[in-house]
């Protein structure tokens, strides 16, 4: 099968595209054929040798990426809720090695869900690590209850756009960042109040939040604290929230937590409920076919991306 392999950390000269042999589904497992992927910071991050690079180090060759959709192959013994011909979708085997730069892709079944009828495999493929990130930042995490007032920074971004939605669907006021040229598309998904981040300092406007989720560290994670009512929470899912951030907070009456996003076909499937229902909706604002990956890690690397980045094989 075709398959792109990390040769080493670097730049996207390092993305190799080669034959693999195709995997054959585990035990739990099933085998999809991979017809739409997503990037992520994630995997550009790893490809220059940071985020889990040593970790996929240890399992040559190394493959990167999560987010894969498509339609089951084979699956492997004991599972009983997918057959061959289902389309499904997921984020496989994170943080571990999900080996979706692929045409094939093996991974246990409880990472999948199944596609909705009316929902195209390139939307599905999108709605992956960047929302499933939203859903149990906000959710789990969060535990996030109709009325509250919620700030989503990067509010345009992958996992921004997701977490508007996402806090909107569950009856959360929703205050988002972005630059100017991204408000309108703000209000579309649901935001009641965009700040522009560039222009002016987010605490002058948004107060009394009880939720900040924040893909932005550093100052922007301290400062949230700022807009927190007594009792609130902040979600870094960037390791915003440092020890003198966590002292912080706890000196005000406030939490400020980090949060990494696993594997988990419950949540997914929550995700296909809400996708056919209607009531999220990914941007698929940049699509690359398999022989592009450079151009799609490119895209992402400019930090500037509207929704989500897909590559379809
Ligand atoms: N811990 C986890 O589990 C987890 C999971 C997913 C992602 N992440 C991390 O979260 C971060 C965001 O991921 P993503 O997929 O959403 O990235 P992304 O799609 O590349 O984010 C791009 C967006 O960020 C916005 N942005 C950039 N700088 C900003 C700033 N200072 N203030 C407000 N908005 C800003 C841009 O909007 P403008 O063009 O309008 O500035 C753009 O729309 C990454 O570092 C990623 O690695 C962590």
């Amino acid at each position: 099968m075709k398959a792109i392999v990390l040769k080493a950390a670097g730049g996207t000269e390092q993305l190799e595209w080669t034959e693999l042999p195709k995997p054959a589904p585990a035990a739990g497992e099933i085998l999809l054929r991979n017809e739409a992927l997503s990037v992520n910071p994630v995997d550009f991050k790893t490809r220059k040798g940071g985020a889990f690079f040593a970790k996929l180090s240890e399992t040559p060759p190394i493959v990167l990426g999560w987010d894969v959709a498509g339609t089951v192959e084979a699956v492997g013994e004991g599972v009983t809720g997918f057959r061959p011909g289902d389309r499904a979708f997921g984020m496989v085997n994170f943080p571990g090695a999900g080996r979706a730069y692929a045409e094939y892709v093996a991974a246990p079944a409880d990472h999948f869900a199944h596609i909705p009828d009316r929902i195209s495999t390139e939307d599905a493929a999108a709605t992956t690590l960047a929302a499933l990130t939203a859903w149990q930042a906000l959710v789990h995490r969060g535990g996030l209850q109709a009325g509250q007032r919620v700030l989503i920074h990067a509010a345009a971004g992958g996992v921004g756009h997701f977490a508007v939605q996402i806090a909107r669907q569950l009856g959360a006021e929703v205050l988002g960042t972005a630059s100017a040229a991204n408000h309108n598309f703000l209000h579309s998904i649901g935001v009641a109040q965009a700040i522009d981040y560039r222009a002016r300092d987010f605490r002058d406007v948004a107060n009394d939040i009880d939720i900040v989720l924040d893909p932005i560290g550093g100052d922007t994670a301290l400062h949230s604290l700022d807009v927190l009512r007594p009792g609130g929470l902040l979600v870094s899912i960037v390791g915003g929230a440092r020890e003198q951030v966590v002292l912080a907070a706890q000196q005000r009456g406030l939490r400020a937590e980090n949060y990494l996003v696993h594997s988990s076909g419950a949540d997914i499937e929550q995700l296909a409920r809400l996708l056919e229902g209607g009531n999220l909706q990914p941007l698929i604002e940049h699509r690359f076919h398999f022989t592009e990956m450079a151009a799609a890690h490119a895209q992402l690397e400019t930090g500037r991306t509207r929704g989500k980045v897909i590559v379809t094989l």
